[in-house]
């Protein structure tokens, strides 16, 4: 069947020899090419050419490409199928490589090769016509051939009854239904045999058939097998009880099965498996109704997904999450009141206070566990040991402990969580936190509740004024669960270094337990039952090695640290165990080649001597003492006082200057002051000015009006640091009659107070920091509001010893106990005594 007219194919062909597969005519296949002679076929023919021409070339199956250029070709399959190669891809991975994408054109057969190399090129002869069929043609040649016509018949409908068994929905195969009738009968072998399940060999054959009867006759039988084969799982289908499966099979492997077939079998009963499993698990997480309910009915969804999707993980996360929650695991408290006292006080030296509260608050647990108490919020300055009390309360209960730190939080959905529907949506750190330790009941240290922040994100405060309010807690909702959690079991601690910056409607829900800063002695005992012990430990060294006398801790506390907690101590030990470490480590290495005996011998030595720490050491490692406890030296000019202030870093002491200058009656006030600070300094003014005459004050030309042809500068230093308050007016009052009269205040003597017009002395707040600020920086008397005189019970016996306290009333007072021998005007010397009292 030469051909006659029509389009003609070229007469010499490359030749491209492949053992993948069949390329019929009409139908489209991919070929991977990586033999020498192929790749440079593609490369010097498919990739240089330009027109048409140059990208048709033949393709002989069942023919191997050599694997070197150098080797003999084969003998070649007879017969190829002439295409057009319509992609080509390259790739370099694993090894250089190109994919055809090739659609047969028509059959041909190789007369001769031309050469060899570098690419296979023959002289063919084309087999097929590849002209337009038409309709006058076909009945021309059913005409002549009855037998043909009988057999293109039969083959077409066998083809259209295939298709009625297939499901439409395939894009393929309505696409093959729409082009059946359009297309010429005697290409149908071709397009069928390449499309229906048919081997290499099979294919081959059909490719071999170059009469069209013979073709029709090589291919039908193959058409009725498939038939055949679609009925039979249809009806097993009809049958078997696992339908929806075989659907699915059918649809995937039915029409054009490959290996895929089997293999997505298999993913799909692992991934059964799989789901069955987290079934199992999610009834057996003891969840309750709601969330039960919330799980189940993803899973349901999670089960239709296709794993690919997003979704997918996003779901499989969630359901995970809600497993692995502890709805219903708890520990079982251990408490014995008596023995936690004694930890506790192991634990922490002093704080009698708190650890009384804490021992109330457990007590009251341990009758009613289902009390809906108070959140304990511990306040006070920065290493006082607040964190460390919260830890030592878990471990008295025998409870897990989870530390949420929320300092800098500015975001609500750290609390609560993400919803679902954001990208990277995640649980908030509460639930998070119980996820962790995996029981319903652990504690919960809510550390440094004041460093809060606020954001266009939300306020994190109001998130957790659910979590903390026992009224409500016991249904909270995580943005990310959206389902609620009992979270009454959980023991809330806060802790936070002032209670100012704390929202109030979240400070109301907790009860403030003050954590006062420490004493000097306290301090000394607290490093030598704690920090230097744990420092020793941390370093590797023994008591045998070093050894720090009382008095040398002393030192370190007056005049190395100045802090109401002990954290910057516990650093200063620190670094003396770093150097007698090397010390130590220096002394220890033995001399190079020494016998064993000389090492036990050595062993066997008395241990050394430990290095003790005294003044000359503490210098040589911490060097010159940043601090002095001498606070005289500074109050050598009319015009400067000391006050006593408190700050959220404890009490302090605070020096208030003033000078004056010629000007006209002008009030200057720097550092930093808040407008309540600087009404105080108005106020001062203003009684110094009324009373000016009873004190005998003067300005500096001696006038009786201090502030005629002067301006004031009042100075607080520290300037950088803001301050507010009332409690420094009796100092300002102090400061500005030293500086009219010209005498100087009594360095020892330190003050606190409100003032009023009248002359009045206001009780303030932070009595006991500020005394132990006072004791610390070697103040002997103290002035303080006589309303005031309560708070004195809190102090250490031995601070109340160490200073002489000066309750007083009026700025009268204040001024008489200021001033060496009294103050010019004020009551006189004898009056003294009465209002001084010695606690
Ligand atoms: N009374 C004490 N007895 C023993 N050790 C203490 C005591 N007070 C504090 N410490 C120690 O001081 C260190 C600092 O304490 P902690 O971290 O609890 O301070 P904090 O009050 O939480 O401070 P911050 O407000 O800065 O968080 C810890 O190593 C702790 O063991
Ligand atoms: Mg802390």
């Amino acid at each position: 069947m030469a051909s006659s007219g029509g389009i003609q194919i070229p007469s010499r062909l490359p030749l491209l020899l492949t053992h993948e597969g069949v390329l019929l005519p009409g139908s489209t296949v991919r070929f991977s090419v990586d033999s020498p002679r192929n790749m440079q076929l593609v490369g010097q023919r498919l990739l240089k050419g330009t027109s048409l021409k140059s990208t048709i070339i033949g393709v002989i199956p069942n023919s191997r490409d050599p694997e070197q250029d150098t080797d003999d070709l084969p003998a070649l399959h007879n017969i190829g199928t002439a295409g057009i190669a319509v992609q080509v891809v390259g790739s370099n991975w694993p090894k250089p490589h190109y994919t055809l994408l090739i659609t047969g054109l028509c059959r041909f057969r190789v007369c001769s090769l031309l050469k060899e190399r570098p690419f296979v090129l023959a002289e063919v002869e084309q087999l097929d016509k590849l002209e337009q069929y038409t309709a006058s043609a076909a009945e021309g040649d059913a005409a002549e051939h009855g037998e043909l016509k009988e057999l293109s018949q039969k083959f077409y409908q066998a083809a259209v009854q295939l298709l009625g068994m297939l499901d439409m929905s395939v894009p393929v195969v309505a696409k093959f239904r729409r082009l059946l009738d359009s297309l010429p009968r005697e290409t149908l072998p071709d397009v069928v045999a390449s499309m229906i399940r048919t081997s290499n060999q099979e294919k081959l054959q059909v490719l071999d058939a170059i009469s069209l009867e013979e073709r029709f006759q090589k291919a039908l039988p193959m058409l009725t097998r498939q038939i055949e084969g679609l009925k039979l799982l249809q009806r097993s289908r009809k049958t078997s009880p696992d339908k929806e499966k075989r659907v699915l099979s059918v649809r995937k492997g039915g029409v054009f099965p490959g290996r895929q077939f089997n293999l997505d079998g298999e993913d799909e009963d692992e991934d059964g498996d799989d789901m069955a499993a987290l079934e199992r698990k999610i009834h057996g997480a003891s969840m309750p109704e709601a969330a039960l309910r919330v799980c189940l009915k993803e899973l349901k969804r999670l089960k239709k997904m296709p794993q690919s999707m997003p979704e997918f993980a996003l779901t499989r996360n969630y359901l995970d999450l809600m497993v692995e929650l502890p709805w219903n695991r708890n520990t079982k408290d251990c408490l014995d009141i008596r023995s936690a006292r004694t930890l506790l006080d192991n634990d922490h030296y002093a704080m009698d206070k708190l650890k009384r509260r804490v021992l109330e608050y457990l007590a009251v647990r341990q009758l009613k566990s289902t009390l809906k108490g108070p959140i304990l919020c511990f306040v006070g300055p920065p290493g006082v040991g607040k964190t460390s009390v919260g830890r030592s309360i878990a471990r008295m209960l025998g409870r897990e402990f989870h530390r949420i730190a929320l300092g800098g939080v500015c975001d609500q959905s750290d609390i609560r969580g993400h919803r679902r529907t954001y990208v990277g949506s995640m649980p908030g750190r509460i639930i998070n936190g119980l996820k962790m330790v995996g029981v319903n009941n652990p504690v919960f240290l809510l550390d440094e509740v004041d460093k809060l922040g606020k954001s266009l994100q939300g306020d994190p405060a109001a998130a957790l004024l659910e979590v903390l309010d026992p009224e409500q807690n016991h249904s909270f909702t995580d943005h990310y669960l959206n389902v609620a959690f009992d979270l009454s079991q959980v023991l809330f601690i806060a802790t936070a270094n002032t209670t100012a910056t704390i929202p109030p409607a979240l400070l109301d829900r907790m009860e403030v337990l003050q954590v006062p800063g420490y004493t000097q002695e306290e301090k000394v005992e607290i490093a030598h039952r704690h920090l230097i012990p744990n420092q020793l430990e941390q370093h590797g060294l023994t008591p045998q090695q070093l050894h720090i006398p009382q008095d040398s801790s002393r030192d370190i506390i007056c005049r190395y640290t100045r802090e109401a907690g002990v954290r910057s101590l516990e650093r200063k030990i620190g670094a003396i165990c770093r150097a007698v470490a090397v010390k130590v480590a220096e002394g220890r290495r033995l001399p190079e080649a020494v016998s064993s005996e000389e090492v036990l011998l050595q062993e066997a030595a008395p241990p050394e001597m430990p290095i003790v720490i005294d003044h000359v050491a503490l210098k040589d490692i911490l060097g010159p003492p940043p601090f002095e406890t001498e606070v005289s030296e500074r109050l050598t000019l009319p015009g400067v006082a000391l006050g006593l202030a408190w700050t959220p870093l404890g009490g302090e002491i605070m020096f208030v200057e003033a000078s004056r200058m010629e000007g006209e009656g002008q009030l200057t006030l720097t550092g930093q002051l808040g407008d309540v600070m600087k009404e105080s300094a108005h106020l001062a003014i203003s009684w110094l000015r009324a009373n000016a005459k009873t004190y005998r004050l003067t300005n500096i030309a001696g006038s009786s009006d201090p502030m005629e042809g002067t301006d004031i500068h009042l100075h607080f230093p520290a300037g950088a640091v803001t301050k507010d308050g009332p409690s420094a007016g009796v100092t300002i009052v102090t400061c500005l009659a030293s500086l009219f009269s010209g005498r100087l205040v009594r360095s020892d003597v330190a003050m606190t107070g409100e003032i009023t017009l009248r002359g009045l002395v206001l009780p303030v707040g932070g009595i006991k920091d500020k005394v132990l600020a006072a004791h610390r920086a070697g103040v002997k008397r103290v002035i303080l509001p006589k309303r005031n005189e309560k708070d004195l019970e809190e102090l250490p016996a031995n601070v109340r010893a160490d200073l002489d306290f000066v309750m007083a009333r009026s700025l009268k007072e204040v001024l008489n106990a200021s001033f060496d021998g009294g103050f010019p005007g004020t009551a006189s010397a004898e009056s003294l005594p009465e209002l001084s009292s010695k606690l």
